[in-house]
């Protein structure tokens, strides 16, 4: 019997991710436990999907700390070198470098305050699931140590194309007949990590952006759950490519059966 995982859920929004995880997880069906939900906006009805189902919840005054990075950066006392941290982030391209180092000073203040209280309860794995702020390389290499991968992020296209904020817009803009959803590693980029897993569904002549928007969110829920019972059951191995790039291969015997089905659920409604 495969051990479960302890799951940190970061969010920003409605949660419905979250909720499926813990739908999941109360039916026994998940490999895991959701430990704690952490979110950067109070309001955020994911938080209180947490607090229905009893898991403990944490708010990060992100709008503060970042404020205070902006102010204070150069007299701040933090974890970590600023302008080496600089160099090897990837996700702040504009050319103003005390904006810049602002706005880093911010997110460490922030991502900092956000460790302490994850190592609190000793996550296995952090899941982004609609954390709207970018997360810099102290925090990933904080918990991306000793060779593993411990942050994962679900993402509504099928990446490569169209990451960053606007995944269904993107693939409902430009016109693509299949769209997708992926569960990727997090890495310093912007949704550019190792990808785990991804699922697709057909673009109808018919469809609207809701109801593109709605056919990609069912299969979030499936992929994504499928994802961490890949990982609790120990089916996730890691390879490096030619090129240096870190691939990942589910080594299961169901996987194509899992394709398929997510395939056929993606064609619901229409014969
Ligand atoms: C999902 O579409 C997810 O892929 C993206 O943010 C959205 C979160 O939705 N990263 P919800 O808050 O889980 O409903």
């Amino acid at each position: 019997m495969a051990q479960k995982l302890r799951l940190a859920v970061l969010l920003s929004g409605s949660g419905t991710n979250l909720q499926a995880l813990l739908d999941r997880s109360a039916s026994g069906t998940l490999k895991a436990q959701v430990a704690v939900v952490v979110s950067d906006r109070p309001g955020a009805h994911g938080l209180k999907r947490a607090e229905l189902a009893n898991i403990p919840t944490r708010i990060i005054d992100y709008r503060a700390l970042m404020e205070k990075g902006r102010d204070e950066w150069e007299r701040l006392q933090l974890p970590v070198d600023l302008r080496e941290l600089d160099e090897a982030q990837q996700i702040l391209h504009f050319p103003d470098v005390s904006k810049r180092l602002g706005r880093l000073a911010g997110m460490v203040l922030a991502e900092d305050e956000m460790i302490r209280h994850l190592n609190a309860f000793q996550p296995d794995c952090i899941v982004l699931a609609g954390f709207m702020r970018l997360l810099s390389p102290y925090f990933l290499r904080h918990y991306n140590r000793d060779g593993a991968w411990r942050v994962l992020n679900i993402h509504p296209s099928l990446l490569p194309a169209f990451p960053g904020q606007r995944g269904y817009e993107d693939t409902f803009d430009y016109g693509v007949k299949w769209g997708g959803v992926t569960v990727h590693f997090a890495d310093e980029g912007e949704d550019t990590g190792p990808i785990l897993a991804q699922a697709v569904y057909p673009v109808w002549p018919d469809d609207d952006l809701d109801s593109l928007r709605k056919r990609g969110l069912q299969l979030e829920y499936a992929l994504y759950a499928q994802c961490i019972n890949w990982l609790a059951s120990g089916q996730v191995r890691f390879f490096e490519s030619s090129h240096g790039r870190t691939i990942v291969k589910i080594i299961d015997p169901n996987y194509p059966r899992i394709l398929k089905d997510w395939a056929i659920s993606a064609f619901s409604g229409k014969t």
